[in-house]
């Protein structure tokens, strides 16, 4: 169980580090499970294609995913890609210097979001709470183009929200748990999205480039201002998705009541 987090301090200028540290902590106090989602896609990267992989981070925000294939397989080589300006500011400022990262801005519904990527083809695709930003669709059509982008026999991995509806007593039962979690660490100082993006803005290195991010994705300091319609929610429809996009096999690896980690191998 994660333990109850302690009022958080907004980073020094320049300081890449505890920005990046304060976006972990921010995110977990979403997901206290975070870390364990993580793990399940390295091992599964490495059980399938090895301990040199060449990555492709999708929505990769500060560069959560890269700092960790890294720590474990440094050999690996990433490419990270995004939209936002004020997270890939930090992430580009955290990784400066490190020959093994690339970062590309791109707008994963835009049809040519692949054509700046540095690889022909991926190993493996990886991507963690993001693509539920995007509605049924484009999100259809990002998987083909996912497949696209992996050679032969690589893979790809979705850990997002995702639920299985069969069940809405256990999943009442299991939000209200985690709503009583998060209040508490709210009331003893964890910093949420609206909150975080509040020491952004207040922050002279980010304060511009958060200011473009509010006119692409809105404002996340506005109350209900991020909120998708029409966006899938079951594990079942990424699996069937991801099949019917071509992928030759494609499982659940995780989950927690409101999570998944799905598995696709091209
Ligand atoms: C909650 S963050 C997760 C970031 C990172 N994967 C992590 O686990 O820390 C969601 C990310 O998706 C990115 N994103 C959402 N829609 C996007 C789009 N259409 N194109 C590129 N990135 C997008 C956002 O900019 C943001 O960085």
């Amino acid at each position: 169980m994660a333990e109850v987090a302690k009022p958080a301090q907004t980073p020094a200028p320049g300081d890449w580090q505890a920005w990046q540290e304060s976006w972990d902590r921010q995110q977990e106090w979403y997901m206290p499970d975070r870390e364990e989602r993580f793990r399940v896609m390295l091992d599964t990267v490495e059980a399938l294609i090895g301990p040199e992989p060449v990555v492709l981070d999708l929505a990769c925000g500060t560069g959560s995913i890269t700092e960790r294939v890294l720590r474990r397989l440094p050999g690996a080589r990433c490419t990270g890609v995004d939209l936002d300006p004020a997270l890939l500011t930090i992430a580009r400022g955290h990784f400066a210097g490190e020959k093994r990262v690339e970062f590309v801005t791109a707008d994963l519904t835009d049809p040519g979001w692949r054509e700046a990527l540095p690889h022909r083809s991926y190993d493996a695709v990886l991507t963690a709470t993001a693509l539920h930003w995007l509605d049924t669709e484009p999100l259809r059509v990002l998987y083909g183009q996912i497949g696209q982008v992996l050679r032969d026999g690589g893979v790809f991995l979705n850990a997002d929200h995702m639920t299985d509806e069969s069940a809405p007593r256990i999943n009442a039962a299991a939000q209200s748990f985690g709503q009583a979690r998060k209040d508490r660490e709210l009331a003893a100082g964890a910093v949420d999205w609206a909150a975080w993006w509040g020491q952004v803005v207040e922050s002279p290195e980010l304060a511009e480039p958060a200011r473009r991010r509010f006119e692409l994705f809105g404002d996340p300091r506005v109350p209900g201002d991020h909120t998708r319609r029409d966006r899938p929610t079951t594990v079942q429809w990424h699996l069937d998705t991801l099949r019917a996009s071509g992928f030759a096999e494609a499982r659940q690896v995780w989950c927690s009541p409101s999570d998944a980690v799905v598995a696709a191998l091209r």
